[in-house]
């Protein structure tokens, strides 16, 4: 079974796929990491994506593995995590995943290391792309000032110091780059379940979402 969750950065769909996943014993995927760990690579190794592919269409040192339900992701024997989510990564992260060869080698890396598994995926290009043939496919948005005000306490839960206003000019940067895009833009799904969940806590968007994948899995097995 496969669930995709697209939709507008800072709405939550990273976590809620994960708690989903976590439900249901499936594996989640991140993809946002993917495109993150390309552009934390670019900037490590000044080089550009082209610059970074061997011969054989890889990037040396990068390692992706699936254990305990998430996707692990090693460059140089490193797990990387927080290197991905810094404000340097967030303002390069969509230009570098506008560029149609970055999101070829992204798509066939997940489609290769997920290849016959259950998953949870989030990202902007799931439900449209990757998997066009989900068996569930969420678009989750939210108000744009919410979004950047959720950001903002989670930047500064965290010790970081931006400025709500830098955060949600990002955000709009980010947003207009992902849904202008030429390649795979950020766009609803003709089959997907829209969920605006400005108004919704994130247990209220959870129990939402958790009826419609408890209908669809009885429809299945029915
Ligand atoms: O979900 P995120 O904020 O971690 O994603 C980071 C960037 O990666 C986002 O600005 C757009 C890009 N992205 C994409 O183009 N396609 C995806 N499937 C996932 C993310």
């Amino acid at each position: 079974m496969i669930i995709a969750f697209d939709g507008h950065s800072s709405t939550g769909k990273s976590s809620l796929a994960k708690e989903i996943a976590k439900h249901y014993h499936f594996i989640h995927l991140d993809s946002g990491a993917l495109y993150r760990t390309i552009t934390f690579i670019t900037i490590l190794e000044n080089k550009s994506f082209d610059e970074l592919l061997d011969e054989n269409y890889c990037i040396p040192f990068l390692t992706v593995k699936c254990d305990d339900n998430e996707l692990s992701i090693f460059y140089k024997n490193q797990k990387l995590e927080s290197q991905l989510r810094t404000q340097e990564v967030n303002s390069k992260v969509s230009k570098i995943a506008s560029q149609p060869r970055v999101r070829d080698y992204v798509t066939s890396l997940i489609r290769e290391t997920l290849k016959d598994k259950s998953v949870v995926a989030d990202g902007r290009d799931i439900g449209t792309e990757v998997f066009p043939n989900s068996d569930l496919k969420f678009f989750i948005t939210a108000k744009p000032e919410i979004r950047s005000k959720r950001r903002f306490l989670e930047v500064q839960a965290s010790g970081g110091n931006s400025s709500l206003e830098s955060i949600h000019q990002n955000l709009m940067d980010r947003d207009k780059i992902d849904s202008s895009r030429e390649v795979a833009p950020l766009r609803v799904a003709e089959d997907a379940i829209f969920i605006d969940n400005t108004f919704l806590t994130k247990e209220e968007t959870f129990i939402l979402v958790k009826s419609y994948i408890d209908r669809k899995i009885e429809d299945i097995s029915e």
